[in-house]
């Protein structure tokens, strides 16, 4: 009785919450590779970008920059009520939003995007320290915490579609041993997903990029097993451009995921090179030409993004003012004319299969074995026995931890040691036993290696006035090292996360500790897909910690 009481309760709560919602919107599943409403029909994916471009850098060897900030859309009530009536006019379903701030209010933004009954694709990064950092992946506790924390916000709204992993990570070969950091991320999203019986995919959104590694990138992250698989392969698609064909601008990228195993859809389209942008692509996307591998995709973007190509808006914005451009206006006649394919029903889609994953070879570099799921209490144990601390004097602790983590190693090299306990590889699957930690602690770590490995003297923790002796530590090196070992021994494996707790003591979540994708420059012909995306910080000791990746960060 009881319990029977409790969950009348919260489904009060519920419907008072969504009191004004009349038409709940109908739950979307994944089966097989298609997705589908509750009443059995397919769903399609029919959207529109939705993020106001944050502040980008103005690299001249970058026209596709990725932001250093961002604007949660989705807490901006009036500029929601401003927008909507635009995106019904596009007779969209569903919004991309690339980040968000889960300690603002959504309630009124995603109650009247349900009652309108569009659904919402989030990406769970954010800009700096908030992305798995491609040029020094690492799959932490901060980022699962931070990919948690907005998890547990939006889980309430009954339009919550999917849940993006990451954007754009993976850009060059070399890339590609972060694969196995964006593995576990779905992994360790899904099971969390899972246990707390929240509705929402799991996906990712790649660059568009050569099929030697587009390939085997959507086939990893689709291999092995369904908990450790994204439901949804988003592809941030700008073949298209102008009056194109289909068999000129989509027909290679159909037969190359014609045998996929999950959902796929494009997570960005709309090429600008070759304008006026007529959206013609729409026709062939949702055609029964194309509805056997894609479902369906988003238009990019409905707010102004400014790029070295030029302009993705569809939409100028002053104060409460929309005004809409020809881009848009042919977009809702593209968008308004769809009669996509309600085939094949949903038992015919079976429950899925997963292949095994791709071998590594000289292109692809990723390793079958995952790392293991971020643990915060282990951290924080750890942390708590370290003989030196990261003590920083400034919030921002983004724009430095990167350099001091570069210099600690180096004068821990110097000593004698080395950074593999916190670094690892996705080539070679090996992890050192503090990676997982977030960058804060990872740095008190490399400072107490420094410190107990010139036998204590006070100077080596002082690193300029960031660090601070811990005088509640164990007494001699061999306690501090048992301590940690007993700490870190109980998790070093795959686990469901649980909701984040209180951060570590020292640092709790920290900055990325490395440089960016800024770098990367997007092969042209996709080159507007960094312009949203972004992956990894810029600026933070970019080309220190590369040189440090290379050496003693990475185990052998
Ligand atoms: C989220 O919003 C809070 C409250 O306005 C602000 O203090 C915080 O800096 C924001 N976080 C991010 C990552 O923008
Ligand atoms: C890949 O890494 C190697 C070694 O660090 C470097 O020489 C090469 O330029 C990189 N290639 C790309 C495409 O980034
Ligand atoms: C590596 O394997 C992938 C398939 O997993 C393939 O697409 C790619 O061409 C291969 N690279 C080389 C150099 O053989
Ligand atoms: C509407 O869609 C149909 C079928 O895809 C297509 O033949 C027709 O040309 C479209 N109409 C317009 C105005 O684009
Ligand atoms: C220090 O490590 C020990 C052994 O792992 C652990 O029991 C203890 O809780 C840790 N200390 C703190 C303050 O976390
Ligand atoms: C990013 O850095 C800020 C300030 O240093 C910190 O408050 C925040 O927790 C960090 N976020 C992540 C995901 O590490
Ligand atoms: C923190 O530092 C980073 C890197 O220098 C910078 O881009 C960011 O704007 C800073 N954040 C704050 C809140 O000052
Ligand atoms: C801490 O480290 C940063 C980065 O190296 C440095 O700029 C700063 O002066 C150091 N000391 C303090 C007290 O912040």
């Amino acid at each position: 009785m009881r319990l029977s009481t409790s969950v009348a309760r919260i489904a009060t709560a519920a419907a008072i919450l969504f009191a004004t919602n009349v038409h709940a919107l109908q739950k979307v599943t994944r089966a097989g590779r298609y997705l589908y409403t509750d009443d059995g029909n397919r769903f399609y994916i029919k959207g529109v970008a939705y993020q106001p471009q944050g502040v980008t850098s103005t690299d001249p060897n970058n026209p596709f920059p990725e932001p250093s900030s961002f604007t949660d859309p989705l807490a901006d009530s009036a500029g929601c009520a401003r927008d909507i009536p635009f995106l019904q006019q596009l007779s969209v379903n569903a919004i991309r939003v690339y980040s968000v701030n889960s300690s603002l209010n959504h309630d009124s933004c995603m109650q009247a995007l349900s009652a309108a009954g569009i659904y919402t694709i989030l990406d769970l990064s954010i800009p700096l320290n908030g992305s798995i950092d491609r040029s020094n992946p690492a799959w932490t506790t901060n980022l699962l915490d931070l990919y948690l924390t907005t998890i547990d916000v939006f889980s309430k709204y009954d339009n919550m579609l999917a849940y993006n992993i990451g954007n754009e990570v993976i850009v060059d070969s070399n890339g590609t041993a972060a694969a196995p950091y964006i593995k576990a991320a779905a992994r360790d999203v899904k099971a969390y997903l899972t246990s707390k019986n929240f509705q929402g995919l799991v996906g990712y959104a790649a660059i568009d990029q050569s099929p030697d590694l587009l390939i085997p990138l959507a086939n990893y992250l689709s291999c092995d097993a369904n908990t450790d698989s994204i439901d949804l392969f988003g592809l941030n698609n700008y073949e298209w451009c102008g009056d194109d064909t289909f068999a000129a601008a989509y027909a290679n990228i159909e037969g190359a995921f014609a045998g996929y195993n999950v959902a796929a859809y494009f997570s960005e389209f709309g090429c600008i090179t070759q304008p006026p942008r007529l959206w013609t692509e729409v026709q062939a996307l949702f055609s029964d030409q194309m509805s056997p591998v894609w479902s369906g995709g988003l238009a990019f973007s409905y707010f102004p993004a400014e790029s070295g190509q030029g302009e993705f808006g569809m939409v100028t914005i002053s104060g409460n003012t929309v005004t809409p451009n020809a881009d848009f206006t042919r977009l809702v006649a593209q968008y308004g004319n769809i009669t996509a394919p309600n085939t094949p029903s949903k038992s015919d889609a079976g429950a899925g299969t997963y292949p095994s994953c791709p071998a590594a070879n000289s292109t692809w570099l990723a390793s079958t074995t995952l790392p293991p799921t971020p643990d915060d209490t282990a951290c924080a144990c750890a942390v708590n026995n370290l003989s030196c601390q990261f003590t920083p004097q400034t919030t921002n602790t983004t724009a430095i931890v990167g350099q001091l983590i570069d210099a600690a190693c180096g004068s821990l090299g110097g000593a004698g040691g080395n950074c593999n306990d916190i670094g690892g590889s996705g080539s070679a699957g090996t992890y050192g036993r503090f990676s997982y930690c977030d960058p804060n602690s990872k740095l008190s770590f490399i400072m107490t290696e420094f410190y107990e490995a010139t036998s204590r003297n006070a100077q080596s923790c002082n690193f300029a006035g960031n660090a601070t002796i811990n005088k509640n530590a164990p007494s001699s090196v061999s306690a501090v090292n048992a301590a940690v070992s007993q700490c870190l021994s109980k998790s070093q494996g795959t686990f469901t996360p649980s909701a984040p707790g209180t951060p570590a003591a020292t640092g709790g979540s920290g900055g990325g500790g490395g440089g960016s994708g800024s770098s990367s420059t997007p092969k042209s012909s996709s080159a507007a897909l960094g312009r949203a995306g972004f992956e990894g910080a810029f600026g933070i000791g970019a080309m220190l910690v590369a040189a440090v990746v290379g050496g003693v960060w990475t185990l052998a």
